[in-house]
């Protein structure tokens, strides 16, 4: 079978974690390829919420593989602290995790370097979520990265300390330290933790599940605006976020790739700094905040929040080749008497319908919809969805040329109308 890939199209946190644990009923493997602990991916099922950073979202379904490929990036400690969440919770993750060899080591002073950047950044600053990500990603090009193949091997202890050495003269530049010695025993015991799972050459696992017709689900982190070559450089993530990340992060050749989902919350929103042509800062923007709970899964920031953007999702299609669109958050919208959507950008009297090459300074053109006004969260069928919303999602649908085959209206695995 072809691979599947699951995308978010926006800026980050459109319900990717969801909807992945919603489709992980149809698939044998679910397989992160990008991103890491940057992510916050919720699922709630039964009543509990959970959390995943970079746990893939199928974790939660007893049989179903879950694969961390080469293309992410691994905080061990943070793993652990994944890892013990989920055996409270009765869950045993060393059955059916299984980690790339080729997988990326975040150590606790790409964490202190992530911070110092961002500090001497000042105003400028990207907005991370310091989980040491782009250092990480930065260590990989540059060929100084340790990777999970190298926790077996007997001099890793000595490749770490060289490692954290070449940082601290680093940090030097930024006048600042790392306190070794603090974070060592934890950086040490959880590598023990993560030497307990399964770790695979992903590269040739992946190919013989596609070559023996099992179904695969790639799952995105963050979304298509953020990512390295095609987001709002230089406010984005250090990794590419778009479809054919999924080729690189786990070995997979393009033409392997089947549906390439792409979700999309029916507004928008953005942790972290850069621009952002619909965000409102009115008591509109407070009310999309407050009916969808517009805080950060990984840090609690508030989330910025604005109407849902045409230029931009027309581009992500494009770059991503989108089969199926899934809208989630349909029901934070119940309440609004009117509904807007970006459909061009107007700067100094030129209008653009393309996403420029930066969208800093560009206003939005607004097409009015009528809103629904009527409590959605509880339909199960799209033929009983309100008029208005059916509007909505046709609107959608005719500008971008996807049909919107799935539609979210609650955080909850059944609050989701397959059409
Ligand atoms: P991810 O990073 O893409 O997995 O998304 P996050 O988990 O960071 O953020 C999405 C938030 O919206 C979480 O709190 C979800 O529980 C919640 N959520 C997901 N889908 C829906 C939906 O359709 N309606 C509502 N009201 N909340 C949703
Ligand atoms: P999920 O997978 C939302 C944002 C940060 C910051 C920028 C760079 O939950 O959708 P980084 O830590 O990667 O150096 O931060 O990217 N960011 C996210 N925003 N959701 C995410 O992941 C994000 N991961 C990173 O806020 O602006
Ligand atoms: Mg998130």
């Amino acid at each position: 079978m072809k691979v599947d890939v699951l995308l978010g199209l926006q800026w980050g946190d459109e319900g990717k974690g969801k909807i992945v644990d919603y489709l992980s009923q149809n698939y044998d493997v679910i397989a992160r390829f990008q991103g890491g602990p940057n992510a916050g991916h919720s699922l709630e099922f039964n009543g509990i919420k959970h959390v995943l950073h970079t746990i893939p979202s199928g974790i939660f379904h007893e049989g179903t593989v879950n694969l961390i490929g080469n293309g992410v990036v691994i905080d061990p400690i943070l793993f652990k602290a994944e890892v013990d969440d989920l055996i409270k919770m009765g869950v045993n993750p060393y059955d059916n995790i299984v980690i790339s060899k080729k997988a990326h080591l975040i150590i606790p002073s790409h964490k202190a370097l992530d911070a110092a950047s961002e500090t001497a950044k000042g105003k400028t600053k990207i907005g991370s979520t310091l989980k040491g990500i782009g250092p990480t990603y930065m260590d990989k090009t540059g060929r100084n990265g340790l990777r999970v193949g190298n926790i077996s091997e007997s001099d890793f202890t000595e490749k770490y300390n060289a490692l954290v050495n070449k940082h601290q003269n680093i940090l030097k530049q930024f006048n600042t330290s790392f306190d070794e010695k603090s974070v060592n025993i934890e950086f040490m015991d959880a590598i023990e933790v993560l030497r307990k799972f399964t770790h695979i050459d992903s590269e040739f696992e992946v190919n013989e599940y596609i070559n023996k017709n099992k179904t695969i689900l790639a799952e995105g982190a963050q979304g298509t605006l953020l990512d390295i070559d095609f987001g709002t450089y230089p406010f984005v993530t250090s990794s590419n976020t778009v479809s054919a990340g999924a080729c690189i992060g786990l070995g997979i050749a393009p033409n392997k790739i089947g549906k390439v989902y792409g979700i999309f919350k029916a507004y928008i929103t953005r942790v972290g700094s850069g621009p952002f042509t619909t965000e409102l800062f009115d008591e509109t923007g407070e009310k999309l905040r407050a009916e969808g709970h517009e805080f950060g899964a990984t840090t609690g920031r508030p989330r910025r929040c604005g109407w849902m953007d045409l230029v931009l999702l027309k581009y992500v299609v494009m770059i991503n080749g989108i089969t199926d669109l899934i809208m989630t958050k349909a029901d934070v919208l119940d309440s609004f008497e009117t509904i807007k959507i970006a459909t061009a950008y107007e700067k100094d009297g030129t209008i653009s319908e393309t996403m420029p090459f930066d969208i800093e300074g560009w206003k939005p053109v607004y097409k009015e919809f009528k809103g629904w006004n009527t409590k959605t969260s509880d339909l199960k069928s799209y033929n009983n969805f309100p008029s208005e919303m059916k509007d909505y999602i046709t609107f959608i649908e005719k500008e971008t040329g996807v049909k919107v085959s799935i539609v979210s209206l609650g955080p909850d695995r059944e609050q989701t109308v397959l059409r």
